[in-house]
């Protein structure tokens, strides 16, 4: 099994423990691709829209881009760690989410990502990780991916993992091992089924883009959609066995 983690930041902090006990059953039998921001995306979306109107592969960020792209399009389960930082997400995995605009549902989605399976990392000192939660969530949902679970930490003593009580550290441990175990039980041969507001979303988005393709047939969402059949009867969810 493949699994593909992408880390908001490069400190080998709380959020990197925390992580790194959510992988750690893993690592007998998968293999895990790690990315770390702001390294491996180092460069700021300019919004050039060069990927909406034309072809990521154009983007003047292509090689860090296509890099992450391909291997969470091959992973059976993607994570997500970051702390919260000012109640959000790190400016370094803001910035990739926005490299990935392309890859919304209005947009161009990959059709591998709706069965797909992913876990959020989040904690905070005192206020902000739900927030920092939903900023990768209202991203990766609109990807398309339906199994999305989110792990969230309130730290409220110090922000040093070995400053924290022991109390404190044995209940994340506690909780972040539980999470993982579940995790490890699944049948990753199997694709997991694309929830109902999925699907919702997305025949939403081909209403929108057969009202857009009445205008403007060149336009490169559209040719993406129809290439895809999505604006005849194939579906994402569909074509992946
Ligand atoms: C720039 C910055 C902003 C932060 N903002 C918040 C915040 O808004 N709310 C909060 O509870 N903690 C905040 N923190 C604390 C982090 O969420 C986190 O708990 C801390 O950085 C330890 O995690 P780490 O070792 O993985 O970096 C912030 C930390 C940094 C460095």
């Amino acid at each position: 099994m493949n699994i593909t983690v992408i880390n908001g930041s490069e400190k080998h902090g709380i959020t990197y423990n925390i992580k790194e006990m959510f992988l750690e059953p893993f690592r007998q039998t998968a293999t895990i691709t790690e990315f770390y921001l702001p390294k491996d995306c180092p460069n700021f979306c300019i919004g050039c829209t060069t990927c909406f109107t034309k072809d990521a592969i154009l983007c003047k960020d292509a090689d860090y881009i296509q890099k992450i792209e391909k291997s969470l399009l091959q992973a059976d389960l993607i994570v997500f760690a970051s702390p919260a930082y000012v109640m959000h997400t790190t400016g370094a995995l803001k910035n990739l989410l926005d490299h990935f605009g392309y890859r919304w549902m209005p947009h161009r989605p990959a059709k591998e990502m709706f069965t797909k399976r992913a876990v959020i990392l989040t904690q905070c000192l005192g206020a902000g990780a739900k927030s920092t939660a939903k900023d990768i969530r209202d991203s990766l949902s609109w990807w398309g991916i339906s199994k999305i679970k989110v792990f969230t930490a309130k730290l409220m003593q110090d922000i040093v993992w070995d400053n924290l009580s022991e109390k404190k550290r044995n209940s994340i441990t506690k909780n972040i091992k539980r999470l993982s175990k579940k995790f490890k039980k699944i049948d990753y041969s199997k694709p997991t089924k694309t929830r109902t507001i999925t699907k919702i979303k997305f025949n939403i988005c081909r209403i929108i883009q057969k009202s857009i393709r009445a205008k403007n047939i060149e336009s490169a969402d559209c040719k993406y959609w129809e290439q895809n059949g999505w604006l005849k009867n194939n579906r994402p969810w569909k074509r992946i066995k």
